[in-house]
């Protein structure tokens, strides 16, 4: 109890695990750290993002635009330092792994799982099944298809075993099935639910990852989960039916794709109930967006948005620390110039949504993060 850092930490548990107290507008420095840290130097600093997370286990990821790098120095340094674990933005989806029949494309994937292997990172793999991202010869929909109900099982079945025995053994946790619910719970009636007559192609998905690497951790990934409600009820129903059947389904994935026009959602309690079922959890795809201006597009129209895109930060964090099943918090990138958000909401513009700004300098939203973080070392470790 010598250390001023573990003092701050007893009285930050306090306020992490007793509500939904949020730091905003701060961005002081955090204490220099000594604890927890390897015997040899590590390769990043001692406040970063992933340094301060170790502290209790919870790795600290961020989604991967291969297009940056290795070719931008700054983001490529911000990705070896913060972070200790990367998922592929795109480059695993199946479009990009086999745009043509038969042909596999693994260059850009196997350069991130390199990188992370030389930054001592965990690997998040996105995503096998989606109705998203699909290469034209299979469909340009995700619902509709040229191909025979068996060539899709067929296509389907070879695809899983292909990718699943590529990345054998460098792949922490797979994205198996990406969002199969609409937002009304309904099942989505995509080519695969189509060619298997329901949604029992969910279970078999599982089956077959997990007899082609079975020591990755599968998870179902999905956005909206946060809130109770039709969709994360229909989840729940889902994961507790498959445990039944004994399918191997290890994790659920909450996207966490956050606006400030909505109300923060009930985040910890449905991590708890998935928690509950046996499952680990994890914050996937986090970002807050808010509206922006049109003609600057990471411009809050409001300079006061930046306090409420902190706290939702902040208590997204605080969630997933407070849960001890929940192993990873994954921001969907860092600089706000490479984020998905302004090009997807733009009528009424959003953005903004990331913790780094467009020179990828560290915005208040990280240093919020950093101080969660650094805080959090009465948080249960995983
Ligand atoms: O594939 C073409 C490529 O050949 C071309 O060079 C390039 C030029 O712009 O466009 C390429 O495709 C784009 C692709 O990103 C790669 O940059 C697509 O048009 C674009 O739609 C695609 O967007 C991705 C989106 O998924 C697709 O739905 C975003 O980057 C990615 O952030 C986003 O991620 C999803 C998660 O996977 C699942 N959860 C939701 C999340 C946000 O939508």
């Amino acid at each position: 109890m010598g250390r001023p850092w573990l003092l701050l930490s007893v009285t930050s548990a306090a306020a992490l695990l007793g509500g939904q107290l949020a730091f905003v507008g701060s961005a002081t420095a955090v204490p220099d750290l000594v604890a927890d840290r390897p015997s040899a130097a590590p390769a990043y600093p001692a406040d970063s993002l992933r340094a301060l997370g170790a502290r209790t286990g919870l790795k600290i990821g961020t989604a991967v635009n291969m297009d940056q790098l290795g070719s931008n120095e700054k983001y490529t340094q911000i990705t070896a330092e913060q972070f200790s674990s990367v998922t592929a933005e795109n480059v695993m989806k199946w479009a990009e792994v086999e745009a043509v029949r038969g042909t596999y494309t693994w260059e850009k994937a196997d350069q991130m799982v390199a990188f992370a292997k030389k930054n001592k990172q965990l690997v998040r793999g996105h995503t096998l099944l989606w109705h998203n991202q699909l290469p034209a010869w299979l469909s340009s929909d995700g619902y509709t298809t040229t191909l025979s109900n068996d060539e899709v099982k067929a296509v389907l079945k070879k695809h899983v075993f292909a990718q699943l025995r590529h990345f054998k053994g460098d792949v922490w946790q797979w994205d198996v099935v990406n969002e199969a619910f609409d937002d009304n719970g309904q099942p989505r009636e995509t080519i695969w639910y189509k060619a298997w007559g329901g949604t029992g192609y969910i279970a078999d998905v599982f089956r077959w990852a997990h007899q082609a690497d079975p020591k990755a951790l599968l998870f179902y990934n999905d956005y909206n989960l946060e809130f109770t409600g039709p969709k994360s009820n229909a989840v729940y129903e889902l994961v507790k039916s498959l445990k039944a059947q004994r399918v191997p389904i290890h994790g659920v994935g909450f996207q966490g794709h956050l606006s400030t026009q909505y109300g923060y959602p009930d985040l910890q309690s449905n991590l708890e109930r998935f928690a509950a079922l046996g499952q680990k959890v994890a914050l996937t795809e986090v970002d807050v967006r808010t509206f922006t201006q049109a003609d600057a597009v990471n411009t809050p129209v409001n300079p006061l948005a930046s306090y409420a895109q902190e706290s939702y930060w902040s208590r997204s964090l605080k969630a997933c620390l407070a849960v001890r099943a929940c192993i990873s918090f994954t921001p969907w990138g860092f600089g706000d110039s490479y984020s998905w958000v302004p090009g997807w909401f733009d009528d009424p513009q959003e953005g903004a949504a990331l913790i780094y700004d467009e020179q990828l300098n560290p915005k208040s939203q990280y240093y919020v993060l950093q101080q969660d973080l650094a805080l959090a070392a009465g948080a249960p470790r995983r």
